[in-house]
């Protein structure tokens, strides 16, 4: 199968044909869903909560992350992979910026990376994609910056939209070849979406994005509890796990299993 390249995603643009984006963070979840034809996948910072248990995106560093960023690139025959920079890996200037990105292309070999931030990152990016690493931007409600935005709140109301859009354009200038809107008004998605060239990448930002990305536990039901309004549960695997542990308990328990079938003599 062909692999997937940034330039594709331009074109389902300039098409009109909106794709679907999910994180995944290891060889199972990567392998289904490149299988499924979901042509970008995200090792995301949200591994944090998703993986290794933090409360916020905060903590995980490069050296956890790469890992998995391996994992899935290993694990992938077409989908793009871009890996998320985490909190306090490009913050600093624009020459650590470049020396993550390295280590995630190199050692995790993903295609392409992912910053939080607008304008202010512009030179990040640019530097980024000089050294010949396709960056895809997020802005919008931004959850390394969750301390500063005042908690999970949605970014770009009112006269927001215009800071929104202004953050959009520069990255696209600087050389971004998509970029994430999170929990933004969906008008304001929208505005934005049609000022780009590139493709944008809606979570929590209506449908008129040209992509949707959700976390896959999200997405599959894997996290229990209240989930924001932007997630839709496709599936209940919390629920199918639950019952295939607790039936393989209760048949352990009951010396149901193993099976003659499942044994040597
Ligand atoms: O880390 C992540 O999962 C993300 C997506 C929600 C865009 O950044
Ligand atoms: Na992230």
């Amino acid at each position: 199968p062909k692999r997937v390249r940034v330039h594709h995603l331009r074109e389902l643009k300039e098409r009109g044909e909106p794709w679907p984006m999910l994180t995944a963070y290891d060889m199972y979840t990567a392998e289904l869903f490149d299988q499924a034809g979901i042509p970008v996948l995200l090792v995301g910072d949200s591994a944090a909560n998703n993986v290794f248990g933090y409360d916020t995106s905060l903590p995980v560093t490069l050296d956890e992350l790469v890992p998995l960023v391996r994992a899935v690139t290993r694990s992938v025959r077409r989908a793009l992979v871009v890996a998320d920079l985490p909190f306090g890996s490009y913050q600093v200037s624009v020459e650590q910026a470049v020396a993550s990105a390295v280590r995630l292309m190199k050692e995790g070999r993903a295609h392409a990376v992912k910053l939080e931030g607008g304008r202010r990152f512009a030179p990040h990016v640019n530097a980024l994609t000089t050294a010949g690493i396709p960056v895809m931007g997020h802005i919008g409600f931004t959850p390394q910056s969750e301390h500063n935005l005042g908690g999970y709140r949605v970014q770009g109301r009112g006269d927001a939209a215009d800071t929104l859009l202004d953050d959009a354009l520069s990255l696209q200038a600087a050389g971004a070849f998509a970029v994430v809107m999170e929990m933004v008004p969906a008008e304001a998605a929208k505005r934005v979406t049609h000022e780009l060239r590139i493709p944008t990448v809606g979570i929590g930002a209506g449908p008129d994005c040209d992509a949707q990305v959700l976390v896959w536990q999200d997405m599959a039901g894997l996290r229990r509890g209240k989930a924001p309004r932007f997630v839709k549960r496709y599936a209940d695997l919390a629920g199918t796990l639950t019952d295939a542990a607790t039936a393989f308990a209760d048949e352990v328990r009951a010396r149901q299993f193993p099976g003659p079938e499942h044994s040597f003599h």
